[in-house]
């Protein structure tokens, strides 16, 4: 399921489409979303910019045509991230291309390469478009909108799978989770991404999955403001539901109840159980060999279980 809004307006529900999100990771290079034109225009009037066409042989579709092999192979070989602008005014075209923090040159080439065709096949002579994918997203524009976060819309996407048990304690689980890996993210200077993992005791959801990541050229601040923005709080659309994700130009975010990215996750949150035991501060010198408790002990003794 999927739909799309604004980043100031949420209520300002664009699209409504279906959508199974429940793919196996890594399966398919097919595109997730895409918006042809018109993308970023609603808390700035630039629909009489971004909404036209180009056209064949113009000097802006020259300049894409240089600008998008060259956003591949550089993302593919710096990183997973590059953005640039070509051309001279009205005919500039600006372009990005990211891919996931966790995915490696080979696998963000392919699918910037991929992505490369596809944008101009799905969004043919637009003068501004963004497709997303699993593993990457491209960008290009007549507009610059570098280091900035804000004025664009977010695609919402969730896995139509329902949690059936204990929903507040899932929900409770997720946002401690995005809220951890944000931080993470935020304070990531190699790359503003991170991935995170949740235990529960519960049998529908042993352990929860999340990834976040901002585009490199984001400060800290304005990363953790992206994020912040897309999960805090989080669409009354994703709850109840066993994964989701925001997917924008600037941040995203996503969670599932399986492992959906490569690698060891980042961040690790202990165990949550349903009811927690009282938390129980940790000894400031090394505990004491064990040692078996009296059979009648003298004094009342208190057996901490951590
Ligand atoms: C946006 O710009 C267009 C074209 O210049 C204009 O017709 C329209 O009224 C503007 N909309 C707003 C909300 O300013
Ligand atoms: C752009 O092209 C599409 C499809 O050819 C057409 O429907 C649309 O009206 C065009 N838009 C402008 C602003 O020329
Ligand atoms: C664009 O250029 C190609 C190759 O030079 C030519 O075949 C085609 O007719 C041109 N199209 C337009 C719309 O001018
Ligand atoms: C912009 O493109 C148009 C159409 O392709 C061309 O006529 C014009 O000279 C270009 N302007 C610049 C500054 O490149
Ligand atoms: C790609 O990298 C080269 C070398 O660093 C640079 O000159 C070029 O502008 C870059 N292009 C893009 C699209 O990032
Ligand atoms: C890149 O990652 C993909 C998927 O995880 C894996 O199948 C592939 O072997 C990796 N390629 C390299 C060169 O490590
Ligand atoms: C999940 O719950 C919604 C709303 O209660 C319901 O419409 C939908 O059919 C459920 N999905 C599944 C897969 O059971
Ligand atoms: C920062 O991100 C990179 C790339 O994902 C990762 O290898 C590294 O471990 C992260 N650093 C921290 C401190 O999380
Ligand atoms: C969660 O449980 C899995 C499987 O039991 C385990 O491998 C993993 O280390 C646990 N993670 C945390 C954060 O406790």
């Amino acid at each position: 399921m999927l739909l799309s809004r604004s980043s100031s307006s949420p209520l300002f529900l664009l699209c409504l489409l279906f959508f199974i999100l429940h793919s196996p990771p890594g399966a398919t290079a097919d595109s997730l979303y895409q918006i042809c034109g018109n993308y970023g225009a609603y808390t700035t009037n630039r629909s009489h910019e971004t909404q036209g066409n180009y056209t064949a042989n113009s000097t802006y579709e020259t300049n894409l045509n240089l600008l998008l092999p060259d956003l591949v192979s550089n993302a593919s070989l710096f990183g997973g991230y590059s953005s640039v602008m070509i051309g001279q005014f009205p005919n500039q075209t600006y372009g990005l291309a990211l891919c996931r923090g966790d995915v490696n040159a080979s696998l963000c080439h392919s699918c910037l390469e991929t992505a490369s065709q596809d944008i101009l096949q799905l969004c043919p002579y637009k003068i501004e478009a963004i497709v997303w994918y699993d593993d990457c997203l491209l960008h290009y524009s007549n507009l610059w909108s570098l280091g900035t976060t804000g004025d664009s819309e977010e695609i919402l996407m969730y896995n139509i799978n329902n949690i059936t048990t204990d929903r507040p304690l899932f929900e409770k689980l997720v946002d401690e989770l995005l809220s951890a890996i944000t931080d993470r993210a935020a304070n990531n200077a190699t790359m503003r991404f991170a991935t995170g993992e949740v235990n529960s005791t519960e049998t529908e959801f042993p352990t929860i999955y999340g990834l976040v990541q901002c585009t490199p050229d984001l400060w800290s601040s304005a990363c953790r403001q992206c994020l912040q923005g897309i999960t805090d709080p989080q669409p009354s659309l994703f709850q109840g539901k066993q994964g989701a994700r925001v997917l924008g130009l600037h941040c995203n975010y996503r969670y599932e109840i399986y492992k959906f990215y490569v690698g060891e996750s980042m961040v690790k949150l202990g165990s949550r159980t349903p009811a927690p035991a009282p938390w129980v501060p940790p000894l400031a010198k090394p505990p004491a060999p064990w040692v078996p408790p009296p059979v009648n002990p003298g004094k009342g003794t208190k057996v901490a279980s951590c």
